[in-house]
């Protein structure tokens, strides 16, 4: 095995080869649903500075844009092809009037974020704007319409000014504002968190306003944009089960949001920085959770959908951990490090697993809010260990998976949190290479593998390897490339590929069998 990690890892390294080696065998003949890109997606809302500061800086900033996006976010997001954007919100959209962001900048009015931060939203992005900085990504579009406190006509018309063709009342004011052709649309969420943020609905009252709301959501035949229901969160299944049994159609998916809290207490989340071991594993456990609820997910909708009409949208995911000291906790700011970029790993795999019904997923949030891939401070940058994650997986994007058979994984354990140590997805990439994705949880072992394809041996495996000196090792602007990708390789003696799995660590690697 041939890593560029320094001494320490080497002496580690020596420790964990006294142990019986993980075998990992990817079974590329059992081929199994396609691993949706969407599963890739981001959330922008109106939040501190996830959209304010963080992507937009408006036209005349010094900061380098284009046309009021700022090209070095925008460019490094264009790098890890993010495949759609869901906005305005989260609970910021069921207070959100889409009229106050569309016409001139100077007429657009002044409104509190209720939501977040009791600040003023001054509507500068809006509509327009957001569209934009969707075709600067080249991502597909997920908005969500307020179902809280809009009103149905409200959300028709939006539609109509986003897709209208023809010379329609709206489709003129859209193209006095600047926009002659009809934008391209594929997501329409309808409320979000309507159990709490979105108006503390019960599922059956949601059922019906959905129904009636779906009935008016209508756009132009070749850009109907797939229609979204908001579902519930954590161990939640009233919803789904719900929602899947009163919606009979006009309904592509339903929603789940699940937060990975070190204590799982709201009030004091645990720190994103200098946590104790208790809490890499209690925030490591989660995805495993989560993993158990979408098996019983897929249980309800198997039964209530069998035709597999209606996916899972996980369009809420990520840690969120106690605001960074000194800032408006409203504004949701926390550090990222090596610890988040396990997590997301982890729910990378949990969702490969899943993804003949999890069809998209987008973590909270894109920039500088919760789990964020980018940080910003003024005309500064810093891609944090979410983003090398996000990137080390691209090939994984629209790859069809394949199921991995595990042997012999030793459990970490510790207090009342045990997971498996090791875990792995494999899949084959569009353009045929065979991948694989491993995580090793254990923040101090590391640990022998043995890779196999079919039972048969693997010639040579190439690819990238995610680890740090520490679990809470972060990238900051003093610091910005602490956390890295490293190039890793390794080939077979004798017939056998054995390799080493560093501690705290994700390791992608393109399989040669
Ligand atoms: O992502 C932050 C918030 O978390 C969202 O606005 C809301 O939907 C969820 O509760």
């Amino acid at each position: 095995m041939k890593h560029p990690l320094p001494a320490l890892s080497l002496a580690l390294s020596i420790a964990a080869q006294a142990a019986e080696p993980v075998k990992v065998d990817i079974q590329a003949d059992r081929p199994g649903p396609v691993i949706a890109r969407q599963i890739y997606g981001q959330f922008a809302e109106h939040l501190g500075s996830g959209v304010y500061g963080g992507l937009w800086v408006g036209p005349d900033s010094k900061i380098p844009n284009v046309r009021g996006w700022r090209s070095d976010v925008v460019g490094a997001l264009k790098a890890i092809k993010v495949p759609v954007v869901r906005w305005p919100g989260g609970c910021f959209a069921d207070e959100y009037h889409w009229r106050d962001g569309i016409g001139p900048q100077s007429q657009r009015p002044p409104r509190v974020n209720t939501s977040w931060g009791g600040v003023i939203e001054p509507n500068t992005v809006g509509t327009h704007e957001f569209m934009d900085l969707a075709e600067q990504l080249g991502a597909e579009v997920y908005i969500n319409a307020n179902l809280g406190s809009g009103t149905v006509q409200e959300m028709a018309q939006w539609l109509e000014y986003l897709t209208a063709e023809g010379d329609t009342a709206l489709a003129r004011e859209r193209r006095a504002n600047g926009r002659d052709k009809p934008w391209r649309l594929q997501y329409w969420g309808i409320g979000n968190e309507s159990w709490g943020c979105g108006g503390n609905m019960k599922p059956g009252y949601y059922a019906d306003l959905y129904k009636q709301w779906a009935s008016f959501a209508k756009a132009p035949r070749g850009n109907r944009p797939k229609l979204v229901a908001s579902g519930g969160q954590e161990l939640e299944l009233n919803w789904v089960e719900t929602l899947s049994t009163e919606i009979k159609d006009r309904m592509a998916a339903v929603t789940h949001h699940q937060y990975s809290l070190p204590t799982r207490d709201w009030k004091k989340k645990g720190a994103a920085v200098g946590f104790p071991e208790a809490e890499w594993i209690s925030t490591l456990a989660v995805p495993q959770t989560i993993d158990g609820y979408l098996a019983k997910h897929r249980e309800i909708l198997d039964r209530n959908d069998p035709a597999k009409k209606f996916a899972i949208y996980f369009d809420e995911w990520g840690s969120w951990y106690d605001a960074e000291p000194g800032t408006d906790p409203g504004f949701l700011v926390q550090r990222n490090t090596l610890r988040d970029a396990v997590l997301a790993a982890l729910h990378f795999h949990v969702f490969h697993r899943h993804a003949d019904r999890v069809k998209m997923a987008n973590i909270a949030q894109m920039v500088n809010v919760l789990q964020a891939m980018i940080v910003t401070d003024k005309e500064r940058m810093v891609l944090t260990p979410s983003y090398h994650a996000f990137a080390m997986h691209l090939p994984f994007m629209d790859a069809t998976s394949l199921p991995v058979q595990l042997a012999g994984v030793p459990d970490y354990t510790l207090g009342k949190y045990s997971i498996p140590a090791v875990s792995a997805s494999a899949a084959k990439s569009v353009d045929g290479k065979l991948l694989l994705s491993l995580t090793n949880t254990h923040p101090n072992q590391p640990l022998p593998l043995q890779l196999a394809v079919g039972g048969k041996g693997v010639r040579a495996v190439t690819g990238q390897l995610l680890t740090a000196a520490t679990m809470d090792a972060q990238n900051w602007f003093d610091a910005p490339d602490r956390v890295k990708p490293q190039p890793f390789k390794a080939e077979a003696r004798s017939g056998l590929l054995a390799l080493n799995i560093p501690a705290k660590s994700v390791l992608v690697l393109e399989v040669q069998p």
